[in-house]
Order: structure tokens, then C-alpha cells, then sequence
């Protein structure tokens, strides 16, 4: 089966795997020099290659059949924490059911409701930066979306409350993303044992009840946050979500959309403390203007490195029949790093999104077709009026003459030192 796929390194998993997990960007671009525009990988625990892709015609074919399932390890890793009606691990029809059920919330339009939300979160952590004293954005950028995510979604106005939410919160991420928690999961899988994830448990349970809480005032006095209009919605049979399954949606979307958003404003951050022009140009600049700025920084540090799938059917890209059951995943950097589509690729250039032309499937941060990211249009909103606010209120100047390395952190790229930057009160 494996005679079709396209060439890839030929190094053994253990060091494919460590080149992936230690200079991810080295690693991608060294297999598109020698291997062009797919290539397929074999990484530690995955008993068959992953083929990359980073042609847009062949990311749009990949997208475009609703039927292909989850990429592998994707439930293992997440159904603890979201449980098992998440939308992002339930796939056919129980996924599309939801995904229909969930959109509306976060249609576009519905965006400027939250705007205000947005400001306030931003202008009560700025106020808490020191003057003058280099810092990292990253975890300012954490508690924002945290507090933004915690007010809009779930609707908590009572600060105490949210204060209470936050701490655990935090605590929980915290602790099911450390690397020894991961590795011990895995251990245990394989070795039997006791189960790591038992002492998150009563941590767990804490957060239920908050969050139950929540729900049952929300049930009974509904507001315009997303919570209550979870609520309110209804499946294509006229059911209703119950109490279980909003805890499982509000936890998917407070992981989903946390840690991503943060990031995203991270690398933003960087690439204008290194391109003064256009940090210049942003106090002040028009919604499309900052707009493009986001969109920019999305494609040269695409967050989500990788938003693949399991294929249900063959699929066929590039000269290659790819079978049915064989994992693909775009590489979203390279695919946005081609020359044919983005000229002189690596420069910060937001002119590039300023035309109206669509850029199709060379720009999937988000990912695409049927699981597309649910809350694109309300991360591009929260990115657009946060770089607003922050700008309104400081002045930001490089804390480092050198631009910041791609580090891996979980599922994402991230900015390796958190972005260091000075601010100064806006006279
Ligand atoms: C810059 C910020 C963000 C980035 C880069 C991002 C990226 C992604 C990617 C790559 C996927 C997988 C798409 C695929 O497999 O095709 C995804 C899925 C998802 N995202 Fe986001 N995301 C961001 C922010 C958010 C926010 C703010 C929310 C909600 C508040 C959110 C909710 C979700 C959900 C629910 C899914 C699962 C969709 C499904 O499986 O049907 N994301 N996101």
C-alpha cells in the first residue's frame, strides 16, 4: 500500500520525529527542497507514513470530501479533557449535526457584539504592564484570550466567578500540556499502570460544577453569549443540546480557541516590532487595513502547523493515487511559503490581503471544508481589536534585535521566547 505514496526522508522515524519535534521549519523545508510539493513522513508511534502536501489544488481535493475522518492520535490526546461529544472529535454524521448546530453562533455578522468584550479584556491587562521594563507578550496575550473566551462564550460576568474559572483553568492547560504529563499518558497506555490523568480528576470535576453552575443561570436567564445561544439552538430533529454535552462544547472551545488566538497575536507582535513601517502605519489604520495585518501574520506563522485527515477514499494529487486509510495533512507553512503564489514569500507584506482576491487554499490557517475552524471569523476579530487596543494605549519597541524562533508547543508554533517586547504609555 505504501508503494504509492510520494518519496520522503529516508532517516529512520526516531530521527524524522526528533527533526519535526526540535526545528520543525528546517525539517519541512529541507523535504520540500528534495522532495517538492508532497512527501510523505514517518514519525515515532505512527504505523504508517503521513503524506504532506502543499499545492493548493491538491489541500483543496484533501478538503473537499466531507467523508474523510480525523487525523490519527487526535482523540487520544483530547477526549479526556473535551469529552465525548466534542465537535472536534466526533466525525460523519454526529459531527455535521453539530457543526450545523454551532455555526450560527459564530457567524461572521454576529462578531461586533463581542467587540467591546474584546477591549475591555485588553485595556485592564495593559494597564498592568510595566513601563519601560522588557516583558513577554505571550502570556499577557494568554490572559486576554482566556478572559475574552471565559466573558463572550461562556458568559461569566460575575468576576469572582471568572477569577475562579481563570485560576483553574490555567491550572488544568497548564498541567495536560506538559510534555512529562503527555509522555506519562503514554507510558502508561502501553506499560499499564496507574493512570496519570487520575490526579487532574478532582481538578476536573471542580471546573464541572463551576461550569454547571453556569449553564443552569444561563437555562434560566439567557443572554447574547455564545452559551446561551447554545442553549437556544436546535438540531435539524428540533433537539437541544443537554447540560453533558454544552460542558464538552464549552470546553472544546475554550481549548480551541485559548491557547491558538494568543499565539496568533504572539507572532503578530513579532513580525511588527521587526517591520516598523508597518507598525507605524496601525495606530489608527482602518478595520481592513489591521485586518490584513492578521491574515499576513496567520500566513507566515500559521499557528496550526498541521490540519489533516484520514482518508475515506483514494485520493489523487500530484501524480500519486493516495489510498483509502493513508493520513494527509497540508504542511501549512510550506503552503504558504510558495513563490508562485506569495512573491518574495518570507516578507511581512499585509499589502498582499489588501486586493480582494481570494487566496484560495494557499492560505489555510484555519484548516478547511467541513471542519474548518469554527471560530475563525471570532479569532480574526478578537486578533484585529486586541493589535487596536494595544496600539491605542502603548508604543511597543523590540526587547531583542533578533526576530523569534519557531518553537513547537503542543499542537502549534509558537513564538520560542514568548516575544519580548518594551511598551511606553502613548502620550
Ligand atoms: C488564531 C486562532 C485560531 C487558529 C489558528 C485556529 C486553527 C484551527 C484549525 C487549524 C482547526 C482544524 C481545522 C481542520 O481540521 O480543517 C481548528 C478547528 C477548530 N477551531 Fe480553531 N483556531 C483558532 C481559533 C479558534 C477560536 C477562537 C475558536 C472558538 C472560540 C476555535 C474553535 C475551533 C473548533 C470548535 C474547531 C473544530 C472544528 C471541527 O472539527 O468541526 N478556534 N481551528
Amino acid at each position: 500500500m505504501t508503494a504509492t505514496l510520494p518519496p520522503g526522508p529516508s532517516a529512520p522515524p526516531v530521527v524524522q520525529t526528533l527533526r519535526w519535534l526540535v526545528r520543525p521549519i528546517a525539517f519541512l523545508e529541507s523535504c520540500r527542497r528534495q522532495f517538492g510539493d508532497s512527501f510523505s513522513v514517518s514519525f515515532l508511534g505512527f504505523e504508517t507514513p503521513m503524506v504532506m502536501l502543499s499545492d493548493p489544488g491538491a489541500i483543496r481535493a484533501l478538503y473537499s470530501v466531507p467523508e474523510h475522518g480525523l487525523p490519527p492520535g487526535r482523540t487520544i490526546a483530547l477526549r479526556p479533557m473535551l469529552g465525548p461529544r466534542s465537535v472536534l472529535l466526533l466525525e460523519g454524521r454526529e459531527h455535521l449535526a453539530r457543526r450545523r448546530l454551532m455555526l450560527p453562533p459564530f457567524h461572521g455578522e454576529r462578531m461586533r457584539a463581542y467587540e467591546s468584550i474584546v477591549r475591555e479584556a485588553t485595556a485592564r491587562e495593559v494597564a498592568r504592564w510595566p513601563a519601560g521594563e522588557p516583558f513577554a507578550i505571550h502570556p499577557c496575550m494568554q490572559r486576554v484570550t482566556l478572559e475574552v473566551i471565559l466573558r463572550a462564550v461562556f458568559g461569566v460576568t460575575d468576576e469572582t466567578r471568572r477569577g475562579r474559572l481563570a485560576e483553574r483553568l490555567s491550572d488544568l492547560l497548564a498541567r495536560t500540556s506538559s510534555p512529562s504529563l503527555q509522555f506519562g499518558v503514554l507510558l502508561s497506555r502501553r506499560l499499564g499502570g496507574p493512570d496519570p490523568l487520575a490526579a487532574l480528576r478532582s481538578l476536573r470535576e471542580g471546573i464541572d460544577a463551576l461550569l454547571e453552575e453556569e449553564i443552569a443561570e444561563r437555562r434560566a436567564d439567557p443572554r447574547a453569549d455564545i452559551l446561551s445561544l447554545l442553549i437556544g439552538a436546535r438540531f435539524e430533529d428540533g433537539g437541544a443540546l443537554d447540560d453533558a454535552e454544552i460542558r464538552d462544547q464549552l470546553m472544546t472551545l475554550l481549548v480551541a480557541g485559548h491557547e491558538t488566538t494568543a499565539t496568533g497575536l504572539a507572532w503578530t507582535f513579532d513580525l511588527l516590532l521587526r517591520n516598523p513601517a508597518v507598525l507605524a502605519r496601525l495606530p489608527g489604520a482602518d478595520d481592513d487595513y489591521v485586518h490584513a495585518v492578521v491574515s499576513e501574520s496567520l500566513r507566515l506563522r500559521p499557528v496550526v502547523p498541521l490540519a489533516g485527515r484520514r482518508l475515506s477514499a483514494e485520493l489523487r494529487v500530484n501524480g500519486s493515487a493516495l489510498p483509502a486509510g493513508t493520513d494527509v495533512t497540508p504542511a501549512i507553512w510550506l503552503a504558504h511559503t510558495r513563490p508562485d503564489r506569495y512573491p518574495e514569500p518570507y516578507a511581512f507584506r499585509p499589502e498582499r490581503f489588501l486586493d480582494g482576491a481570494s487566496p484560495g487554499f494557499a492560505w489555510v490557517p484555519f484548516g478547511g471544508g467541513v471542519r474548518r475552524c469554527l471560530g475563525a471569523a471570532f479569532a480574526e476579530m478578537e486578533m484585529r481589536v486586541v493589535l487596536g487596543e494595544v496600539l491605542r494605549l502603548r508604543a511597543l519597541r523590540p526587547a531583542s534585535p533578533r526576530a523569534e524562533h519557531v518553537a513547537r508547543r503542543n499542537v502549534t508554533f509558537s513564538p520560542a521566547r514568548g516575544t519580548r517586547v518594551i511598551a511606553l504609555p502613548r502620550t
